[in-house]
């Protein structure tokens, strides 16, 4: 099993992964969203939307929403939260390689870094292709996620957070040697007792995913350091990159 298969691994690291301040940050992210990719209204779909907290955003603002994610947990939890918020999203159990709705989409994103799952790359560049043919002509697909020159900075140090209820999350991330993949260990000790957890997932510099997301058929793509749309460059917290989906030609025989 993959490790993001493993629904057990969702439903422990839950309140880590999801804490109330992450849930709430949502709110000003879907603002910024909207900002950078001026796209005000219609259809959004929220790729691994896990809990849900972008999509339940978008819904509360008027946008038509497909919530796509394949734990059932997570999406256990963003029924429970559009159901609080009294809003209609569509839930899809999906898998990210599988799901493609042609034409049907506005916006896409793919936030907090949902992407680069796959061992082959092939299979994240079909990842790519399956939004650029969900999105109408035109459509815009946002990617927010840690990026590699982000990494290089930093560095590998482990990092402590304490929760408040009480659990201590060790979090130590590796790189592979050409630093193209990043494993985070994680333990969570709570009680006196710990419990080891490790992501695995490709690590893409600004023009690596740049590249990919135009081989995968996008018009034109820019790169910012956060969804607030500051410069990406060393100083970077994140790269998000804008995606965008060429006008459709006009079709037809050409006048003759
Ligand atoms: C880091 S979480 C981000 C969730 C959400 N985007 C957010 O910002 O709160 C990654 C999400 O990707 C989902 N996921 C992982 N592998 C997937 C796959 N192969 N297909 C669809 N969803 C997947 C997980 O279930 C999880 O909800």
């Amino acid at each position: 099993m993959e490790w993001f298969e493993d629904e057990g691994l969702w439903r422990e690291l839950y309140p880590y992964v999801f804490p109330a301040e992450r849930v709430a940050a949502a709110e000003g992210q879907v603002t910024q969203i909207v900002a950078l990719t001026g796209v005000a209204s219609g259809a959004v779909l929220d790729l691994c939307c896990g809990p849900g907290r972008h999509a339940v955003e978008f819904a509360r603002r008027g946008f038509s929403v497909t919530g796509v994610d394949r734990s059932g947990f997570l999406l256990e939890r963003a029924r429970e939260s559009a159901e609080a918020a009294d809003v209609a999203v569509e839930w899809v159990r999906d898998d990210m390689r599988e799901f493609a709705r042609p034409g049907a989409f506005d916006l896409a994103c793919n936030l907090f870094t949902s992407f680069g799952y796959f061992a082959r790359e092939e299979d994240n560049l079909r990842v790519l292709r399956n939004v650029g043919e969900s999105l109408r002509d035109g459509g815009t697909f946002v990617m927010d996620m840690v990026g590699r020159e982000r990494m290089e900075r930093q560095g590998m140090e482990p990092r402590e957070t304490r929760f408040a209820d009480g659990a201590v999350l060790a979090q130590q991330p590796h790189v592979n040697a050409d630093w193209t993949r990043l494993e985070n260990e994680w333990t969570v000790v709570k009680g006196g007792r710990s419990r080891g957890y490790r992501f695995e997932h490709y690590l893409y510099s600004g023009p690596g995913l740049e590249e990919r997301l135009l081989k995968s058929g996008f018009a034109s793509v820019r790169l910012y350091g956060d969804l607030g749309g500051s410069p990406y460059g060393p100083e970077a917290r994140r790269l998000v990159a804008v995606a965008r989906k060429a006008h459709g030609r006009p079709s037809g025989r050409p006048a003759s």
